[in-house]
């Protein structure tokens, strides 16, 4: 039963707990309604516990039936709640023994022990170990767990090392100590793709990619960036794993993209099965980030891990700098930064200038689940690069290193991270600390001034405040800048600025003429930029600035301003800036996939923020038509140049998802766009009837679901894919990204009466739903009949999946951006939900904080 008041948790109420956990050992007896697990449990008093040891102790427990418990051998009767349970405890060390009965085969929320196409396996972080047994449940008890599985599958997976492996039957130790949220357990009728790799110090391991029989086609790329991620890891950070086994299983039901268990890393199948002819350049790419995330997590999240799930960016910020570090490293630097950029802007300055705004470290939530959000991800892993910056590339290396010496073995706060860089550079880091204390997207404005040959640029930065930071202080903000003389010179190669005031200005002197400042080159901080460059000087940087980022911001600004002016007095754009944009693509100097990059314009979601920003309200049906107005005019421009550039970056010979080819396709897949457009979908038919992969495939089907009339090639697809799970998913997503903002809702409904739709599936129900949110036009279609249909079928999945529901309900941050008709739709629909009987805690929590 759920508390009538929801309980707020605090990062001021830390206190250890009591006890130390020795050992663990568990048996599983696997039964689809009925597992049965014995836990054996060795406590000791913790020296670190401050007071005297309480007589009674609390073991966290959901939805779990207590069989039996004993204390040192003698049967105790403790006191059960919704929670956990209560229980007198002897003075000294003393071993806990209970068994306990679980219903994997009924647990829709993908949490704890579930099951998944008839195979067993767990998610224990957050907070899901405690619906597998009675423990405590916090990431500060790290222990060292042997485990037995007895079920009647060929394959039997916990993590560590396998003492005993067979049929039915297997045990499995785990050297390191870690907390519960660690642990995994995999039992399944799987197959291995195998592989292995010899570390810097020539230990052995050996490496399995577990699937489902028929899957083993997709894994070698998966097992490919495993391998190039261990390496990278020891050549770049100068760790090596240390376990002789590494396990990666891949589960087709799964709320979130991977999880890190110790040795035996689970991923949505989404995030590690590829094969060429199904999956796109950019799945490509997105797993093999994720495969390295979890994989460096084995060091950062392990190895060290959190002392308090308030610490939660200690080990994400870190591990997606970390992925970004290698991405940049495996493919292109510039297009990997301006594209995380593109991702931050919409997901995360969304977040944080809105009522979900919080703390790259927050400090109180009601239910943890609601805090893997884009602040604590991407802007934890911003703070981490602006740390880089100040310090520099050899201190950081030197603090990190000092970290994995210092810490090795720790549950860890951000302050031990801050102060390994006070330590190694005798830098104060306490202003620093704000960018992990306050919420809040800062707003930076540069004022220029020029006399004889120096250059004054006047900074000031002011961080809205919001409910989580009500009086927010100015941070150290590090700005990266370099000047540019209008012929085209570099007149200063970039240099870092340190602002730590509100106000504060650099002078830049023995300049030969006025030059044009490229301010925030690489986007040195998450901020929001405001720099009154003429379009003249954003030209000038667009075509002349040698910082990659800034050149592909220079070109986003003009298009910004370009989108704007015809939203707000229906401008027409500018045929210069069109032709510029055009001399980039067809520069075949630039990299193929940078330039399809600088052809991207601003969406619909960016605009309505800017637009918001600026105390306007954005239309989304004018955004829409905008948007077409804008593709039109590109197609134009482009009309003597597209099928010349399609045809020669279009991919001959064998398929590689590396950066080279992917880049030929994301520009050439661009120009078909815009002959499609202009010339209908004779070309986009021919390269559907023979693409031999799926990025081809797709691109095609796009242009032909937008621009074709009938449903020819999509009856196609699902007649070639309709067994394919992966391929299915963008089936489904691809109908609603394609319908007209007036049919999006109703093309969702339709799929959603499916056979194939499944909501219980997270990736098909994201699928159908989070194609319908990223389509903005049809989400906030006036009718709102995108809001309730939303809003019925997170009611529906509440009761089965509060975590996937609570995340969902994110799509409705942004309701005070729109008019009062748009905010009254979206605001009944929240209340609608809220007013469900027995609603979860986690999307109360959310809808709660969305309302403001
Ligand atoms: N820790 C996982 C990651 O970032 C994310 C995750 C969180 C997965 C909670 C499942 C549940 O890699
Ligand atoms: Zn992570």
């Amino acid at each position: 039963m759920r508390d009538a008041a929801p309980k707020t948790i605090f990062l001021s109420d830390y206190t250890p707990y009591p006890w130390t956990v020795e050992s663990v050992n568990l048996h599983f007896s696997l039964d689809p309604h009925a597992t049965r697990v014995r836990s054996v449990i060795r406590f000791a008093r913790n020296p670190a516990y401050a007071g005297d040891t309480p007589d009674t102790m609390f073991l966290h427990g959901e939805q779990v039936k207590l069989i039996s418990a004993q204390i040192d051998g003698t049967a105790v009767d403790p006191e059960v709640t919704g929670e956990g349970l209560t229980c007198a405890v002897p003075a000294g060390s003393f071993t806990w023994e209970a068994e306990v009965e679980i219903d994997p085969a009924n647990n829709t929320a993908l949490e704890g022990l579930y099951m998944s196409n008839g195979m067993y396996c767990t998610q224990c972080e957050a907070e899901g170990f405690r619906k597998i047994t009675f423990y405590p449940d916090r990431p500060d008890v790290m222990s060292v767990f042997t485990v037995t599985i007895d079920g009647p599958h060929p394959v039997l997976l916990s993590n560590g090392n396998p003492v005993k492996t067979g049929e039915h039957h297997a045990e499995w130790h785990d050297p390191w100590p870690k907390p519960a949220y660690l642990f995994a357990l995999v039992a399944g009728d799987l197959v291995a793709h195998s592989d292995t790799f010899t570390t810097m110090n020539g230990r052995q391991v050996d490496l399995n990619l577990y699937v489902r029989p028929g899957d083993e086609g997709k894994c070698a790329f998966g097992m490919g960036a495993l391998k190039a991620s261990m390496t990278w890891d020891e050549q770049v950070y100068g760790r090596e794993y240390d376990l002789d086994l590494f396990n990666i299983v891949a589960v087709d039901d799964f709320n979130m993209g991977a999880m890190e268990n110790k040795g035996l890393n689970i991923f949505n199948s989404s995030a590690v099965l590829a094969s060429p002819e199904t999956s796109t350049d950019m799945n490509f790419e997105r797993i093999e980030a994720i495969i390295a995330h979890e994989y460096f997590h084995n060091w950062t999240g392990n190895r060290i891990t959190c002392r308090d799930w308030f610490q939660l960016c200690l080990k994400e910020g870190l591990t997606v700098y970390r992925d970004s570090q290698f991405t940049s490293d495996m493919r292109s630097a510039p297009v990997k930064r301006i594209s995380d950029v593109i991702d931050l802007r919409g997901r995360q300055f969304a977040e944080d200038q809105g009522p979900l705004a919080h703390p790259v470290r927050p400090e109180s939530f009601q239910e943890i689940n609601n805090f893997y959000t884009a602040t604590v991800y991407e802007k934890g892993a911003e703070v981490i690069g602006m740390l880089k910056t100040l310090v520099g590339e050899d201190a950081y290396y030197k603090a990190v290193e000092l970290y994995f010496d210092r810490h090795d073995g720790d549950a860890a706060t951000i302050e031990d991270w801050l102060k390994v860089f006070e330590d190694t550079t005798g830098r104060d880091l306490t202003q620093f600390k704000r960018w992990y204390s306050q919420a809040g997207t800062p707003r930076l404005s540069v004022e220029e001034s020029f006399e004889l040959d120096t250059l004054t640029l006047t900074f000031t930065q002011h961080t809205p405040p919001s409910a989580a930071t009500p009086e927010p202080q100015p941070l150290v903000i590090p700005i990266a800048i370099g000047l540019i003389y209008p012929d085209g010179r570099e007149a200063l190669e970039t240099k870092v600025l340190e602002m730590t005031k509100e106000v504060q200005s650099f002078r830049f002197t023995g300049l030969e003429d006025r030059p044009v400042a490229s301010v925030l080159r690489g986007f040195s901080a998450p901020v929001v930029l405001t720099h009154d460059l003429s379009d003249a000087d954003r030209m000038l940087l667009l075509s002349a600035d040698t910082d990659p980022f800034n050149r592909w911001e220079a070109g986003n600004m003009l298009a910004r301003t370009t989108m704007l002016a015809m939203i707000r007095d229906g401008a027409a754009p500018d045929p210069a800036f069109l032709n510029a944009i055009k001399g980039i693509a067809l520069d075949e100097s630039l990299d193929p996939a940078f330039r399809a990059l600088m052809i991207n314009w601003p969406g619909p979601a960016e605009l309505a923020n800017v637009l918001h920003e600026a105390g306007e309200v954005p239309d989304p049906e004018q955004l829409f038509t905008v948007g077409e107005q804008i593709r039109d005019a590109m197609a134009e421009t482009f009309a003597d140049a597209a099928s010349d550039l399609y045809a020669r970056h279009s991919v001959s010979g064998a398929y590689q998802p590396d950066a080279a080819q992917s880049g030929k396709r994301a520009l050439s897949n661009v120009m078909l766009a815009f002959i499609s457009r202009r010339s209908g979908t004779e070309t986009a038919q021919a390269q559907f009837d023979s693409a031999d992969n799926m990025t081809q495939q797709i691109s095609a089907l796009s242009q032909i679901l937008r621009h074709g009339e009938d449903s020819t090639a999509l009856d196609a697809f699902y007649q070639q894919w309709k067994d394919d799970r992966l391929v299915m998913d963008k089936w489904f997503g691809l109908q609603v990204s394609c319908a007209k903002p007036e049919d999006g809702a109703d093309t969702a409904r339709r799929l959603t009466d499916h056979p194939d739709f499944n909501h219980k599936n997270p990736n098909r129900f994201r699928a159908v739903f989070g194609a319908l949110i990223g389509h903005h036009a049809a989400f906030h279609h006036k009718s709102g009949d995108a809001y309730t249909l939303l809003a019925d079928w997170l009611i529906t999945l509440d009761p089965l999946n509060p975590q996937t529901t609570a995340r969902m309900c994110s799509a409705f941050q942004t309701w005070k951006r729109y008019d009062a008709d748009r905010q009254a739709r979206i605001l009944a629909e929240v209340e609608r939900i809220l007013a469900t009987p027995d609603l979860s805690r986690d999307t109360t929590e959310m809808l709660t904080r969305i309302k403001g």
